[in-house]
């Protein structure tokens, strides 16, 4: 598909207008107009002294590095690979031994109970946790699978990791038992720290009754669940199994040495969707990862001590862990995490909380900012916003309409927007307005930060400079936070990352364009990944998970835009011919009796997708079909699909299809 739609994707979106940054907020600011520019220059001509002597100045160095960047097993790069330090250690230790009692996370759950923790309980939580984990045999490398509600306790497991050398896996709490059970199995985790349940929108997420079921669907390794008790809810218990964490923490001794790791030694995995069923478990280092979540914090967020951050991401997505548990803790900012649906009880919740704790730096999803436009603006209104001084979104485009909502109604048409690009692969913030300097034009990124060597290629890799022609979004030069490997599978990393272009050309998976001004313009990925909520899917995941289900024989799935989410799922299903009479059997464990209503086929599908994938997974469109459409060497057409699913006009060929009726049942709700 690349190659044939890359070079005429047609720009619909023409966008003049343009935002300078606001005199106070420049005057200000970390990073100014000089700075920047020199940064940049130094970035364009020896990107690896800029980042070594950025290393150096930015982390807290147990054993100091003389290497920078190691290219002998390109395309897995290393950087300052000769140094040692501790991740939690650098982010913590400087504020615990300055500051013990700064704020480090305020914590806000859905009932509106608030609990702070300074850096020195924050400290204290993360030591106790750290020799529990090594008194409970957890050596340094081994991965640990980290399964929690939005609360501190999250937080304290991650850096209880880090602390021991640990690798930790999150797995986002809205992801089903099967998820939970492949992450567990792929990363070979023998402990599991969760909690009894979480809470959203108004209801319990029964996170141990998930980790129960997932240690059910097969072999694992897992030989310890540390369980935190935090909803109260009740649970089952296994006791050869399970421990409660505040009985282990108690018990354990309240200090716990740093374990000081090399440079690249895995911090965490992270799992995110390719164009393939199976996750990926990207694969992040200590000291490159640290570097760029903390010197994007100040770069973009302009960060210090006395802001108080709010990135509403969990820290299940890569979101919530540059940019909660690591970069805004390395700034000594003070973090805001809230667990809990934005617009719980009421559509005001989020900017309550903003106002509640004087939120300075407000950072969230374009999906997000869709569903509070939709509520009108005197939400916003009743709630003193004057604390803001900064705003930011990630994940996903935003349209120009919802970025000028954000900026008139939340910004008070006065603080400077981030629209920050990047990826779960990227570690941190590639391309985003510097917001003292940078000025913003509604949709777009604006420009690659210093050392980011970002392009846009054609389909042999040749640089695009013609203004406004789509093709390859690229990263031309290695970067200390790029994703080292997959877990377990160096050859898909080589294949996905470096196999079209070269081992010096990261591929991102974007299509983009340049404007005039030199200014990126995101226009989609160009693999079977969809975007749901800003939220990364393949489309052969929920393909795999819905010819899973016994009555399913053939599956295809496509996106098509959605108002809110940005991207729904779209399925077109082919079940299984079964004698009329039987109709089509229920999945083993669900309740039904076999059903033949063909609205009855549909919302069994989708509660199988729920408990396959999530609910995050689960396809809004879900259209029964007789066949799929297939070129005449078996290839779904899915360009056809997706047209379809758009209700756009078909313009493919379709005269090689062997039952031209097909089109027409293709295109009925
Ligand atoms: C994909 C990465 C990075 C954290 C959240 C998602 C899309 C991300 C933007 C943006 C347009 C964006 C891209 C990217 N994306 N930020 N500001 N403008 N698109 O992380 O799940 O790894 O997804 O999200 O398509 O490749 P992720």
């Amino acid at each position: 598909m690349p190659g044939a739609s890359t070079g005429n994707i047609e720009s619909v979106l023409s966008e003049d207008r343009r935002f300078d940054p606001n005199r106070s907020f420049t005057q200000r600011a970390q990073l100014k107009q000089e700075l920047l520019d020199e940064l940049c220059r130094r970035g364009e001509s020896d990107p690896v002294s800029l980042w070594a002597d950025l290393a150096r100045e930015m982390l807290t160095w147990h054993k100091p590095f003389t290497a920078t960047l190691d290219r002998s097993r390109a395309p897995h790069f290393a950087w300052f690979s000769d140094g040692e330090l501790n991740a939690s250690e650098a982010c913590l230790g400087p504020w615990i031994r300055n500051e013990p009692d700064r704020p480090a996370i305020v914590y806000e759950g859905e009932d509106g109970d608030s609990r702070t923790l300074s850096y020195r309980e924050l400290g204290d939580a993360v030591e106790r946790l750290g020799a529990t984990l090594r008194g409970q045999g957890v050596a340094s490398g081994d991965r640990v699978v980290i399964y929690m509600p939005m609360c501190p306790e999250a937080i304290v497991a991650m850096h209880a990791c880090a602390r021991i050398g640990a690798v930790h896996s999150v797995v986002f709490g809205g992801f089903s038992a099967r998820s939970l059970y492949d992450r567990v199995v792929d990363a070979s985790a023998e402990v599991v720290i969760t909690a009894d349940a979480g809470r959203r929108g108004g209801k319990f997420v029964r996170l141990k009754a998930a980790v129960d079921r997932a240690l059910e669907y097969g072999e694992h390794p897992v030989r310890r669940v540390i369980v935190f008790r935090h909803s109260g809810e009740e649970i089952a218990w296994h006791d050869r199994r399970d421990r409660w964490a505040h009985e282990l923490t108690e018990a354990a001794a309240a200090d716990c040495p740093a374990e000081y790791v090399n440079t690249e030694h895995p911090l965490f995995l992270l799992y995110t969707s390719g164009s393939t069923g199976k996750p990926k478990g990207i694969q992040h280092s200590t000291a490159g990862y640290l570097l760029h979540a903390s010197l994007t914090c100040r770069w973009v967020f302009d960060l210090r001590e006395d802001d108080v951050f709010w990135c509403t991401a969990d820290v299940g997505w890569i979101t919530g862990h540059s940019y909660v548990a690591y970069g805004p803790l390395a700034s000594g900012a003070t973090v805001v995490i809230y667990e809990g649906a934005p617009t719980w009880p009421h559509g005001g919740r989020f900017w309550e909380i903003c106002e509640r704790y004087g939120v300075t730096v407000f950072y969230t999803a374009p999906t997000a900012i869709r569903a509070l436009m939709k509520l009108g603006d005197e939400l916003p209104g009743k709630y003193d916003l004057s604390s803001l001084r900064l705003l930011g979104t990630v994940g996903e485009p935003i349209n120009p309409e919802a970025w000028m909502w954000y900026h008139r109604v939340i910004g008070n048409g006065d603080c400077p927007i981030v629209d920050t690009w990047w990826q779960t692969e990227t570690g941190g913030i590639m391309i985003s307005p510097v917001p003292g300097v940078t000025s913003t034009k509604p949709g777009s990124c604006t420009r690659p930060l210093p050392g980011v060597h970002a392009a846009i290629v054609d389909e042999n890799g040749e640089e695009i400079t013609e203004p406004d022609r789509g093709g390859y979004l690229v990263i031309r030069h290695p970067w200390p936070s790029m994703l080292r490997d997959i877990w377990g599978d160096s050859e898909r990393y080589r294949e996905t990352y470096f196999g079209k272009f070269g081992d010096d050309c990261y591929i991102t998976g974007d299509s983009a364009r340049r404007d005039a001004d030199g200014y990126f313009w995101i226009m989609g990925r160009l693999d079977d990944v969809v975007n749901v909520s800003g939220h990364r899917l393949g489309t052969m995941e929920v393909e795999s998970a819905l010819v899973a289900h016994p009555s399913v024989a053939e599956a295809a799935v496509v996106s098509r835009p959605h108002e809110i989410k940005g991207e729904s799922i779209f399925a077109f299903v082919v079940l299984k011919s079964v004698p009329a009479e039987e109709g089509v059997p229920p999945s083993p464990g669900s309740e039904g009796v076999p059903f033949s209503k063909p609205d009855a086929v549909q919302r069994e599908l989708r509660a199988w997708v729920d408990e396959q994938l999530g609910p995050i997974a689960r396809p809004d469109d879900l259209r029964i079909v007789d066949a799929l459409p297939k070129t005449r060497s078996g290839k779904i057409m899915r360009r056809l699909l997706r047209s379809i699913a758009r209700g756009e006009e078909i313009n493919q060929d379709v005269s090689t299809l062997e039952n031209a009726d097909l089109v027409r049942q293709l295109m009925q709700p």
